[in-house]
């Protein structure tokens, strides 16, 4: 029977790279292309859906590719993998690498030629059957953002049967309305089938340019909406409902902050490997300051500069941890004792003051940002850390963060459910109901749609 994958996997961490596979791979294959950031990500997705993809690409170097071919074996069928490195690495590569017997090992950056000839050989084992263009046929956003005007017009798909136009050609591309799209989970605009052939051979004109010179991408290169590209923190963002004035409080915020970092380009480097990761650290990180908009919009005239000061110790109050599993520790009770022993329980105990050690090589750092910071694991009964100080001690800033911070953490895995929503923000009325606490939990309950309908607008 035909196999009747049309999607090929490309499991590497150059970006440059993925989007010139994507492009080719669209272009001469009629291949969607789906990314992983390395082998584990990659193995879950191909556990989860094994009959979706008909090729594998690799790009070395990159750790867990033994792992990788081995999970390839337990596949209910065969899909062939192509491991491709760049010239550097490509005979260390294949000293290490075992013997595939669908494996082809080229190089990325020579030839798309000899690579075309490759993935040609390895899709023979795939019955692949021809596809035909739609009639509007979908590229990723971002992709437009490194043009000034479209030489398309573009649309978004508002259900199988209704586009809407929404950059005529040669007008500008906003980056704030694609951004609004893309937390509006519209991460890709829609061509005509005509204009997408050509679009395809721009792009991949465009960054090919950018992959020769093949310089490590400057931090000022990965705007905000770069970072939000995230999958869970967007949907878990829209379906937040949170109301559009948050959403571009938020955004405003984390680009001011951005804009600051580029001025220190040591943290800034530091900062973005940290937070372009896809995992819960950096993700909590970047969906704390719109749960926290979103309080601030229940507020009168809640100030700017302070959705700045949280925004800034969202995105640096866990950055003294390395370790995922660390920064998932929320508070200290027995259990957790007992499972991580004495020396890591001290470096979770001590990680505020880690983060608040490595901000300070920082300038123009928001007053008031470094407390956060200090007081986010801290708790309105006195039972948190560093400090153990109690509700009538935590600032109001540190307040709303930690209730924010608490909603986050809680939702993270769950997908925001209405029922664990429910749950949650039960629980977290048990914990928040003194002082400070009482009113962060209150503006919590108001955006997030579980409080009274008393909306008072900020600015
Ligand atoms: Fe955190
Ligand atoms: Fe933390």
């Amino acid at each position: 029977m035909a196999i009747m994958s049309t999607s090929a996997l490309f499991i590497g961490e150059n970006k440059n790279a993925a989007a010139v596979f994507s492009l080719l791979l669209e272009r001469d294959f009629g291949l969607d292309c789906v990314s992983a950031v390395n082998s584990k990500h990659a193995i879950e997705l191909l556990k989860n859906e094994p009959h979706a993809f008909g090729l594998c690409i690799f790009l070395l170097p990159a750790t867990g590719v033994k792992e990788f071919l081995e999970v390839l074996k337990t596949l209910p069928r065969q899909i062939p993998v192509m491991l491709t490195a760049d010239d550097a690495h490509l005979n260390h590569c294949t000293q290490f690498l075992p013997y595939h017997p669908l494996a082809a090992k080229i190089a990325y950056s020579v030839d798309w030629q000899i690579i075309s000839t490759a993935i040609t050989r390895l899709l023979r084992v795939v019955d692949r059957k021809e596809r035909k263009l739609a009639p509007f046929c979908a590229l990723d956003a971002n992709l437009f953002l490194r043009l000034e005007e479209s030489p398309y017009d573009l649309y978004l798909k508002l259900s199988d049967d209704k586009m809407v136009l929404v950059f005529r050609r040669g007008t500008n591309i906003l980056s704030d309305d694609t951004e609004k799209y893309q937390l509006k989970n519209h991460p890709h605009f829609y061509l005509k089938a005509q204009d997408y052939l050509q679009a395809l051979e721009l792009f991949l004109n465009k960054i090919k340019e950018t992959l020769k010179a093949e310089t490590p991408l400057h931090n000022d290169k990965l705007s905000s909406i770069a970072m939000f590209t995230h999958q869970n923190m967007r949907q878990m963002i829209q379906r937040l409902g949170l109301s559009d004035t948050a959403i571009e409080m938020a955004n405003s915020s984390i680009r001011s902050i951005h804009k600051m970092l580029n001025s220190n380009d040591k943290i800034a480097e530091h900062f973005t490997k940290f937070l372009t990761k896809k995992n819960y650290l950096s993700e909590h990180c970047l969906a704390i300051p719109f749960v926290v908009a979103g309080m601030a919009t229940t507020i009168t005239s809640f100030p700017a500069v302070d959705l700045e000061k949280i925004t800034f110790a969202s995105m640096f109050h866990d950055i003294g941890l390395e370790d995922l599993e660390m920064a998932q520790v929320r508070h200290i009770n027995d259990q957790v004792e007992r499972n991580w022993g004495s020396a890591k329980l001290s470096v979770i105990k001590q990680h505020p003051y880690a983060s608040v050690e490595l901000i300070k090589k920082l300038s123009g750092v928001p007053a008031d940002s470094e407390k956060i910071i200090l007081q986010h694991h801290e708790r309105p009964d006195g039972s948190g850390f560093p400090h153990g100080v109690d509700y009538k001690k935590i600032s109001p800033l540190s307040a709303m963060f930690i209730v924010a911070e608490e909603f986050v953490s809680s939702v993270y895995d769950s997908g925001l459910d209405k029922m664990n929503v429910d749950a949650v923000m039960d629980d977290l009325a048990l914990i928040f109901h003194k002082g400070n606490f009482l009113m962060a939990f209150k503006a919590l309950q108001t955006a997030v749609g579980h409080g009274p309908l008393q909306l008072i607008k900020g600015q």
